[in-house]
């Protein structure tokens, strides 16, 4: 085959690879606070400098320098080619590849995804004013749902009528052809009855966005109770990976930032009403089990996450297994239990703001949650064991020192069991991870762009923010300009960056290892927003000194010709420079 596998198969494969898995099929990986590490693979070595970080997905030698992601450790340990790498992890994840022709998937395509979603917003828009739908449905949403006009209008929320191929026929008026309708999750090709039709019918259209406030799908909710599905989904597109979305964070990002903590609800109407009561630092997991990237996404708003799940044993079991994640991406966990029988939705129907603030203050910390009811000395010796393990496990997964010994004195002590027990059980000391001790006054300008680079890629929201004032050519240092315009063509096409993605983009061996080594910079970040913006600043000010010598230099050359028009007009272009060099 001399096809070329998709950008998007790709990122799939290796999203549904995890690096420890792999590597730990060649290498004996001992887990070491956040990280795993081992003897190194690719050179020799007394003691372990070999690291793999299972959250980055990325491996990285102290020793040797060797880094890279899942795909490059295979190809350099196996000699595999990139392509053979990829089909290898497709087939082990069961990951079918489709190879195209010709060119990656260009811009272009991407345009016509996105496009394809707002036609699509529109379309279910005025379907939900047409005179047919507007009374009932309108209705519906004030008197059922409790929704007002406002949070409707605020929501884009939509309405998929009863017709077959109403968006269908719109669309291909608008443009837009079928075979991006069905690659964006809109249209359904009927192989039975060899027919095209649309995906969402007789439903709720419920927008969901990304981070640039772009439609990139639809949750689309049963009009009645009793249908075989309540909620029909867009399927995984070039512009939607399920995973990595959560419900509302477009708009609420602002709220959680301020307030450092997020609370988490399983719906998309949880959400909605929250917010419409007042109540704005939500999310929504949409049903399913809250992912590491989800919670990652969320580290980078918040300190603290707040579950708020349904009442039921469903809903509370699901909130036992997001607490994983959200650990180990760094998260504090409280917990919010709604009366029996109440989902956030309808607490906030029946209480309002005020009932919502009650359950938010009455918030406990995991621990309270998962302690609470259990008498220690009625259960038996297994289920001891298990618990013990469980929250001597979350503790190794907090990565600071203080924390984990409060952590795990409050284990102790809400149970009544030794801090030994826990200790055992986590398998000895753990560790902090590792700290490259490298980032000492006064920086050098490559310095200072390797830092800007990776608190960008550990804070991409920002990066938006440094394209505004930096140009790719205002970098000094080669390879890290080259790094920042990957990074910028990634953010235009993908939205995020990840090390991951631009050690794939990157065919320079040397750029890959400097992007890990970059990922591997661990300094302390207390407010990202203000350091990126110091880092920029700094460079701004290098880059009007490099100007200010330029011109020192046409003055000098200005003076020997006697030119002194020109001079003049150096002179004050450099007091000019020099007085903005000052402020
Ligand atoms: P819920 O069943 O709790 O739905 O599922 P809900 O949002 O509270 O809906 P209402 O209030 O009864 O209308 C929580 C979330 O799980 C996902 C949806 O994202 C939903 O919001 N879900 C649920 C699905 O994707 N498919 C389903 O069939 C059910
Ligand atoms: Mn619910």
């Amino acid at each position: 085959m001399s096809g070329i596998i998709p950008q998007e198969t790709v990122e799939q494969v290796r999203t549904a690879t995890d690096i420890v898995e792999i590597i730990g099929q060649f290498v004996r990986l001992k887990k070491r606070g956040r990280n795993f590490t081992a003897l190194c693979p690719f050179h020799a070595e007394k003691t372990p400098s070999f690291s793999v970080s299972p959250e980055r997905q990325i491996f990285h030698c102290f020793g040797c320098g060797k880094g890279g992601n899942v795909f490059t450790f295979l190809m350099e340990h196996e000699k595999m080619s990139f392509v053979e790498t990829v089909r290898h992890l497709a087939q082990k994840a069961g990951i079918r590849i489709v190879e195209k022709k010709g060119d990656d998937r260009s811009r272009e395509e991407i345009e016509k995804l996105h496009y394809a979603q707002v036609v699509a917003r529109e379309y279910f828009r005025q379907t939900l004013y047409a005179d047919k739908y507007r009374e009932p449905v309108l209705r519906y949403l004030h008197e059922k749902r409790r929704l007002t006009d406002q949070a409707v209008e605020f929501f884009q929320i939509g309405l998929a009528g009863e017709e077959w191929d109403g968006f269908l026929n719109y669309a291909l008026k608008k443009d837009l052809f079928l075979p991006e309708l069905i690659q964006a999750g809109l249209i359904i090709h009927s192989e039975k009855h060899d027919k095209y039709f649309d995906r969402f019918r007789q439903r709720l259209m419920i927008p969901i966005f990304n981070l640039s406030d772009r439609p990139i799908a639809f949750g689309g909710r049963a009009l009645k109770s009793g249908e075989p599905a309540k909620y029909v989904n867009s399927p995984e597109t070039p512009l939607y990976s399920k995973s990595n979305v959560l419900y509302g964070l477009n708009f609420t990002r602002q709220s959680i930032r301020e307030k450092n903590e997020v609370i988490i609800v399983e719906g998309y109407f949880d959400l909605i009403s929250l917010y419409q009561a007042g109540l704005k630092n939500v999310v929504a997991s949409s049903g399913t089990a809250f992912t590491p990237a989800q919670a990652r996404l969320l580290a980078r708003f918040a300190d603290t996450a707040f579950l708020f799940f349904d009442s039921d044993s469903a809903g509370q079991n699901a909130a036992l297994r997001s607490i994983d994640a959200l650990y180990d991406a760094g998260l504090e966990v409280k917990v919010m239990i709604p009366p029996p029988g109440d989902d956030p939705d309808s607490l906030t129907k029946r209480e309002g703001l005020e009932g919502l603030m009650r359950i938010y203050g009455g918030a406990r910390t995991f621990l309270q949650f998962r302690t609470e009811g259990i008498d220690i000395k009625q259960s038996g010796l297994i289920a001891k064991e298990k618990l013990i393990k469980e929250l001597a496990e979350l503790a190794a997964k907090i990565n600071d020192p203080t924390r984990r010994e409060l952590f795990l004195n409050e284990a102790s002590e809400r149970l009544g069991l030794s801090r030994d027990l826990f200790r055992s059980a986590a398998g000895g000391k753990s560790s902090p991870t590792r700290k490259i001790p490298d980032i000492k006054p006064p920086k050098k300008i490559a310095e200072i762009e390797r830092d800007l680079l990776a608190l960008v890629m550990r804070y991409p929201e920002h990066l938006e923010a440094v394209r505004q004032k930096l140009h790719f050519e205002d970098f000094q240092e080669e390879s890290w300009r080259k790094i920042f315009s990957v990074m910028l063509t990634l953010i235009t096409q993908y939205e995020t960056i990840s090390e991951s993605a631009l050690i794939d983009l990157l065919d320079d061996t040397e750029l890959k290892i400097k992007i890990t080594s970059l990922a591997a910079l661990d300094f302390p970040v207390t407010d990202p927003a203000l350091m990126i913006k110091d880092h920029v600043n700094l460079l701004l000010k290098f880059k009007l000194e490099r100007i200010i010598d330029t011109r020192k230099a046409e003055l000098k050359v200005a003076e020997e010709k006697g030119d002194s028009d020109k001079a003049r007009e150096l002179e004050a272009e450099i007091l000019d420079l020099i007085k903005r060099r000052e402020n």
